[in-house]
This record gives structure tokens, C-alpha cells and sequence, in this order.
């Protein structure tokens, strides 16, 4: 059996198409540079150790056989390997060392970088292949929801394990086909700005948003609001017509965002993110002051567009700055890269 291994999983920015996942819609993410690698060394044992590098050298220790539940960054590592051995992973005892370059709670989804790295590394310590893609998202999504305690989508899994270079990808999420876009912005650059605020959505107002759209869905008789028409948010109380309406004209953005990439259209692009965020702002409730103040700083040095990324309260905005502007103090600069990715494996 492989003894050591190394995977990398990177972080993501959605482009456009956010609260959408959830609601079995569309949206545009794409795999950042940015992201977690786990080191993993397999051991004689049914034991798991794990040291957070970046947090200043955190250690958890469980058994495989009862891994017991944590709180904070412990709860996403016995989640991962509960949810392998459940899916009939046979995992050996393990090391772990983590370590990301990602912030966290900053709308780029460490969560999703460290679930996926943490099970790439530990499927590789196994003579098996493990789930496919499409299944290990899947099962990410269920270390979130089950272990930390988020009711969160499956965007930002899919982002980070199908993430190509200089794409994005349109994911549907009811059929769950993902589909490259090649995102070529000629002179233009998308950067991400920190608003300075961070969240954890377990206990932000993400899951309560979620029990809207599904409170939305009882009330219209829908499965899921993939299925609601922009008529329904007319027949609904309020909040929950201001979120029906978010999300059915955030999935009409999100192909309307491929459809100006396909033309070139650039400007088009940034008023769809505008678009976008203004209906985050307004009808979703998931801005604060200091993201506006961040989407204010990218407008004031001309951004074309400029809005929140993931699932609000906080985080990262994105700008789309046309050729020769001069990007706000702090920005970065953000490009589409690869997916997860083992980047060692060896047998002593
Ligand atoms: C977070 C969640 C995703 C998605 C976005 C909002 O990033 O993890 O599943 O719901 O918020 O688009």
C-alpha cells in the first residue's frame, strides 16, 4: 500500500450565479491558484493525527473506529475520513499535515479546499480508487453538512475538483453536468478584494436562507425553485418572494454571463455582476457594510462590475477592471487554474 501522499486542493471564485447551487440552478465558478494541501503519511494504526500548520500548529487525534465529533477545522478531518470509511474506503491510521493559503471564512472556500484535499490524500494512502468526482463532491458536501454543521451546496466541491485552466465552468445543478467555458478576458482582470469581515456559515444566516427557499418551495408546490417562475415571488410573503426572485434572475444572469463570454462581451459581463450583486444586496439580504464599502473601492477604480462571492455576510468581492485601470490597494488578481490534484504518491 502507498505509504505517502500529497494533495492539493484549491480554492474558487464564482463568477456569477450565487444561491443558486442549493436551488438546483446554475452557476459559474472557477478554480483559483489558491488552496489546501494536506500531507499524508499512513501509520501501523487505526488512528488519526492531524496538525493544522497555519493554525498555529492546532493538533487533533481520533480513532478511525469512533472518530467522535469536534468543533472548528478538527470537525472537516473526522468528517472526511467517517465519510470515506462509511462509503467503504478502508482507511489505514494516518498523519496528516495541513496547510493552506487561503483565508478562511473569506467567500473562496477553504471548507471545500480542505474537505477535498483531506479526502484525495487519504483515498491515496489506499490500494482504491475511491468515489469518482462527481461522488467525492458529493461526500464533501456531506462532511459539511453533517459534521460542520453548514447546509451548504455543492458549488464550491465541484469548483475545486473540476476547476480547468482558463475556464470556468457552467455546473447545472439539476442535471449536475459541468461544462468548461473558456474564460477570456483579453486585457481585462477579475480581482478579488477582502471586505475584511469573515463568516462561518454554520452559523450565519446561510442556513436560515436555505430554509427560506425550501419554506418558498413547500408554499409554491415546487420541488425546487430550479422549478418557480418570476411570477411566484408575486405570490408569496415577504421575505420569501425577494428570495424566489434573486434566484430565478440569478440563473437567467448566470447564462446570460456565458452568452457575453462566448460574444467577447465584456461590458455586458460586468453589468450582469453588478446585476448580480444588487440583487444579493436587495432581495437575498446577504451584504453588510463593509462588503458595499469594498464594491464601492472596485467602482471607484472603474471596475466594469463588482460583487459579492460566495455566501455573503463578509468575505471577498469580485471586480472586473477594464484594461489599463489601476486595481484598489489590496486586490488581487485571480485566474482560472486546474483542479485537485495529487501531487505525490509513494510506497516506502
Ligand atoms: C457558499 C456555499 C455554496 C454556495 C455559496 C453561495 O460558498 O458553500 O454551496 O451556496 O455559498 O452561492
Amino acid at each position: 500500500m502507498p505509504t505517502h501522499a500529497i494533495a492539493f486542493a484549491p480554492g474558487r471564485v464564482n463568477l456569477i450565479g450565487e444561491h443558486t447551487d442549493y436551488n438546483l440552478g446554475l452557476a459559474l465558478p472557477f478554480a483559483i491558484a489558491e488552496g489546501v494541501t494536506v500531507h499524508a503519511t499512513a501509520t501501523a494504526t487505526r488512528r488519526i493525527e492531524a496538525v493544522a500548520l497555519d493554525i498555529s500548529g492546532e493538533i487533533d487525534a481520533f480513532e478511525l473506529d469512533a472518530p467522535g465529533r469536534a468543533g472548528g477545522w478538527p470537525a472537516f478531518v473526522r468528517g472526511a475520513a467517517a465519510e470515506l470509511e462509511r462509503a467503504g474506503v478502508r482507511l489505514p491510521g494516518a498523519s496528516l499535515r495541513i496547510r493552506g493559503n487561503l483565508p478562511r471564512g473569506a467567500g473562496l472556500s477553504s471548507s471545500a479546499a480542505l474537505e477535498v484535499a483531506l479526502t484525495l490524500a487519504l483515498i491515496a494512502l489506499t490500494d482504491e480508487e475511491g468515489p469518482d468526482r462527481l461522488a467525492l463532491a458529493q461526500l464533501c458536501s456531506r462532511i459539511e453538512n453533517e459534521w460542520v454543521g453548514a447546509r451548504t451546496g455543492l458549488l464550491d466541491q465541484l469548483a475545486s475538483l473540476f476547476g480547468a485552466p482558463d475556464c470556468a465552468l457552467r455546473i447545472d445543478f439539476r442535471s449536475l453536468e459541468v461544462r468548461a467555458v473558456p474564460l477570456d478576458l483579453g486585457a481585462h482582470a477579475l480581482v478579488t478584494l477582502d471586505s475584511g469581515e469573515r463568516h462561518a456559515h454554520a452559523s450565519s444566516g446561510y442556513n436560515q436562507r436555505r430554509a427560506e427557499c425550501a419554506r418558498a418551495c413547500e408554499l409554491l408546490g415546487v420541488e425546487s425553485l430550479r422549478d418557480a417562475r418570476p411570477a411566484d415571488a408575486d405570490r408569496l410573503p415577504e421575505p420569501l418572494g425577494l428570495r424566489v426572485r434573486h434566484v430565478v434572475t440569478e440563473n437567467d444572469r448566470v447564462d446570460a454571463a456565458v452568452a457575453a463570454l462566448d460574444r467577447g462581451d465584456l461590458r455586458e459581463l460586468g453589468r450582469l455582476l453588478d446585476a448580480s450583486h444588487a440583487s444579493l444586496r436587495d432581495c437575498y439580504a446577504v451584504s453588510t457594510p463593509a462588503v458595499e464599502r469594498a464594491v464601492a473601492r472596485l467602482h471607484g477604480a472603474g471596475a466594469l462590475g463588482a460583487r459579492i462571492v460566495g455566501g455573503g455576510f463578509g468575505g471577498h468581492v469580485l471586480g472586473l477592471l477594464p484594461p489599463g485601470a489601476t486595481a484598489p490597494a489590496g486586490a488581487r488578481e485571480v485566474q482560472p487554474g486546474a483542479g485537485a490534484r495529487l501531487l505525490e504518491r509513494s510506497r516506502d
